[in-house]
């Protein structure tokens, strides 16, 4: 079998790294792909996701991203016959518009935050006063994790709606911790994945700017059965029926005291979440796409740190060398690609996420040592990474006692 994956990044790098393992996998293409993926797979140039698979008769597409299937390229698939994994255009506003997702999930009373939303700041301040303080403000469209502020004060609010792009959300903050849940749909089976917990504000203790996600970790131990029951029964289950949903669905939930809540939905696996789980997956990847296999994982908790460039999510310099990935991977972590290129000198950095240090251990304290012992032996000019992924899991089960 053929498999071509769509995208670029660190997830995607993840997914063609297990794939590339399945015995009925011949080959793998990726479009763009990166120089990551291009020591497993063919990469592939050019945007025309159809002409690729066309041109390289791939026998199944795996979609990375969500703004491909924000713009219909399951449908156009499809509308030839050709296997993919994704949602509908349809099925993705559930990602593509806040609102949609918000009206969505309140016309089926399925736990979400309180909302309103605004089309313009006259409306967005008069629907601040029915809030109390911390609020949250989110941009309707797609933002790459970054069209979302929460506001303790009024002043920050107010100046959140000057800045951020109409129409809004303005809803109720939830507390609590927060959880990745996703899981697979093929149109009959819906297959939960192993819960992961992502850590999205760019430093230590969850503070500054939130990101596309600096690093994540998977282990059992996140939820316990009675509450993934909970969450596949209150949430996913009507989700996936009320939609047709195919693909990946990641309900970003917020265990709050009144049970767990919606954040967001994506329509596609996570990133960072996707390479700590494809590292804990002990299954053919590709037999579990295509309905011929189960899941199965790997005891040992996983850890992804991401490596960025100084200044991400804000402005960051591109074309610094990265060294050190064979010493890291040469003690047993697997580093995924997210922004590299080859430049004249070798390896360097491309994008705000450059690596995905991810490695496994016996528990989860030491695969969080093997990861950071493994991010250490790298290097690149204005490398910064969070030095605390993982460790609200470490507190969680140190004060619960394991196996809870
Ligand atoms: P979203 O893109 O909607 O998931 O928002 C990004 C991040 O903002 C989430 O992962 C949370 O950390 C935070 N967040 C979003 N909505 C809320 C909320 N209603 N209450 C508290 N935190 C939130
Ligand atoms: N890690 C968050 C996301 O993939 O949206």
């Amino acid at each position: 079998m053929k498999i071509l994956v769509i995208g670029s990044g660190g997830r995607e790098h993840a997914l063609v790294w297990k794939l590339a393992q399945s015995p009925s996998v011949t080959q793998v293409y990726a479009i763009p792909g990166n120089p990551g993926m291009a020591r497993l797979a063919r990469c592939l140039p050019g945007t025309d996701y159809l002409a690729a698979a066309r041109e390289v008769a791939a026998d199944l597409t795996v979609v990375g991203p969500e703004a491909p299937l924000v713009s219909g390229v399951v449908d156009a698939f499809r509308a030839e016959g050709r296997q993919i994994i994704g949602p509908t255009a349809q099925a993705a506003r559930l990602e593509g518009s806040k609102i949609f997702a918000k009206n969505f999930l309140w016309q089926r009373n399925i736990p979400t935050a309180a909302f309103v939303s605004a089309d313009n700041p006259a409306e967005a301040r008069a629907a601040l006063d029915r809030f109390r303080l911390p609020v949250v403000l989110k941009e309707d469209g797609l933002a790459a994790g970054k069209g979302v502020r929460i506001a303790h004060e009024r002043a920050d609010a107010e100046s959140a709606l000057a800045t951020l792009r109409y129409p809004l959300v303005i809803e109720e903050f939830l507390e609590g911790e927060e959880v990745s849940f996703i899981v697979f749909c093929d149109g009959r089976n819906v297959v939960p994945f192993e819960p992961t917990q992502d850590h999205k504000a760019v430093f230590d203790g969850d503070t500054g700017p939130n990101t596309g996600g600096m690093g994540a970790y998977c282990d059992s131990r996140i939820l316990s059965d009675s509450l993934t029951r909970q969450i596949l029964n209150t949430i996913i289950y009507p989700t996936v029926e009320a939609t047709s949903f195919t693909g990946f669905l990641y309900a970003g939930l917020m265990l709050t005291g009144d049970g767990p809540k919606v954040l967001e939905f994506n329509v596609r696996m996570g990133d960072p979440e996707t390479q700590p789980l494809m590292h804990r997956l002990d299954a053919d990847f590709a037999a579990v796409l295509t309905g011929s296999g189960g899941l199965a994982w790997h005891a040992e908790p996983s850890v992804c740190v991401v490596m960025a460039s100084g200044g991400y999510p804000g402005a960051f310099e591109a074309g610094k060398p990265i060294r050190g990935i064979e010493e890291a991977e040469a003690g047993g972590a697997t580093v995924f690609h997210a922004g590299t290129r080859m430049g004249p000198q070798g390896l360097e950095t491309a994008g705000g996420r450059v690596l995905g240090v991810t490695a496994s251990g016996p528990d989860l304290a030491a695969a969080i040592g093997r990861s950071y012992a493994a991010v250490r032996k790298i290097a690149f000019a204005g490398a910064h990474y969070r030095t605390d992924i993982g460790r609200k899991g470490l507190k969680r089960y140190n004060k619960v006692g394991s196996g809870t």
